[in-house]
């Protein structure tokens, strides 16, 4: 086992008395070489939960356990923000932790000339690419990818997504990607965590969850996706609201105020059928 995390809360004090709880009960497994995601809305609590695990989130009240020794490196949603704009990228690599500079550009198929070059010279998948050599620099066990391709066209996302996976293949890295993408996950990940309010709602093989899943939440993320299969002018499914501040999260359920299928109990408690797909650890 790689990492153990179990039921972590990450908690803010906001000052004048106001407490924040954007993640409440959060618990899964990293396997070595395994691939599993971390999906949600926005405000949903995916990114603190990634940075949390390897100790990155600062003045916050940590609960929970996280166990395991991962080398774990990070890729975002936005390499420009990630990258120092005055610095050439061979030297942000060998800052990163490796020197062999020309063998980590070709594994994530850039050429040499690139490390000449400063960020603005490059595209944004060429910079996605380079985020990817300098986290694999550091020689993880884990690469956490937090929305790597949101920022990407659609040729690129699938080239981006497709490297990733080949590089952890070969060097037996685990993945966990955190996306709000069904649609990616169901090729890039085999073990899926659905989060709604900083809770995990429903988890497991992707292949199951995406067949069949079984909490509303996870129901109505799926109706959202795309599907070629429906004519063109079928109206696409949505979740109607926003997911509320962790300042406001509902009481029983929290997905209660936009679930369709809400009774009044489930302001107080979430139905038995609903959070059978829930983690019991
Ligand atoms: N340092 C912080 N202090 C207080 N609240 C925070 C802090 N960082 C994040 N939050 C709040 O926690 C909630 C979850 O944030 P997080 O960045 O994990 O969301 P996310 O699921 O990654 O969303 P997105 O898809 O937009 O990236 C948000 O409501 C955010 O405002
Ligand atoms: S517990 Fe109630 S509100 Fe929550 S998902 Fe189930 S039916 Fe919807
Ligand atoms: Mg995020």
């Amino acid at each position: 086992m790689l990492l153990e995390v179990r039921h972590l809360g990450i908690g803010f004090n906001l000052g004048g008395g106001a407490i924040s709880n954007p993640v409440r009960d959060v618990s899964f497994d990293i396997h070595e070489g395994g691939r599993i995601a971390i999906v949600g809305e926005s405000g949903s609590g995916k990114s603190l939960t990634a940075l949390a695990i390897g100790g990155l989130v600062d003045r916050a009240v940590i609960r929970g356990t996280i166990k395991g020794n991962a080398r774990i490196a990070y890729i975002f949603q936005n390499p420009m923000q990630s990258l120092n704009p005055v610095m050439k990228i061979s030297r942000q690599i060998r800052e990163a932790g490796k020197s062999d500079i020309d063998s980590l550009l070709a594994q994530v198929g850039l050429g040499s000339e690139t490390k000449d070059k400063y960020p603005c010279q490059l595209s944004g998948g060429q910079l996605q690419r380079a985020m990817i050599a300098m986290a694999l620099a550091q020689e993880p066990d884990l690469l956490v990818a937090d929305e790597p391709t949101t920022a990407l066209d659609v040729t690129t996302q699938k080239e981006v997504l497709e490297l990733i996976d080949r590089i952890a293949a070969g060097r037996k890295m685990a993945v966990l990607l955190i996306t709000h993408n069904l649609g990616i996950v169901s090729r890039h990940s085999d073990y899926l965590n659905v989060l709604y309010a900083g809770e995990i709602v429903e988890a497991g093989p992707v292949r199951d969850i995406l067949c069949s899943p079984v909490h509303p939440y996870t129901k109505g993320l799926l109706a959202a996706v795309p599907r070629i299969d429906l004519p063109r002018d079928s109206l696409l499914a949505d979740i109607p609201g926003v997911v509320p501040p962790p300042t406001a999260w509902p009481s029983g359920c929290a997905f209660h105020p936009r679930c369709k299928f809400a009774s009044e109990d489930c302001s107080i408690k979430s139905r038995v059928e609903c959070i059978a797909h829930r983690p019991q650890y």
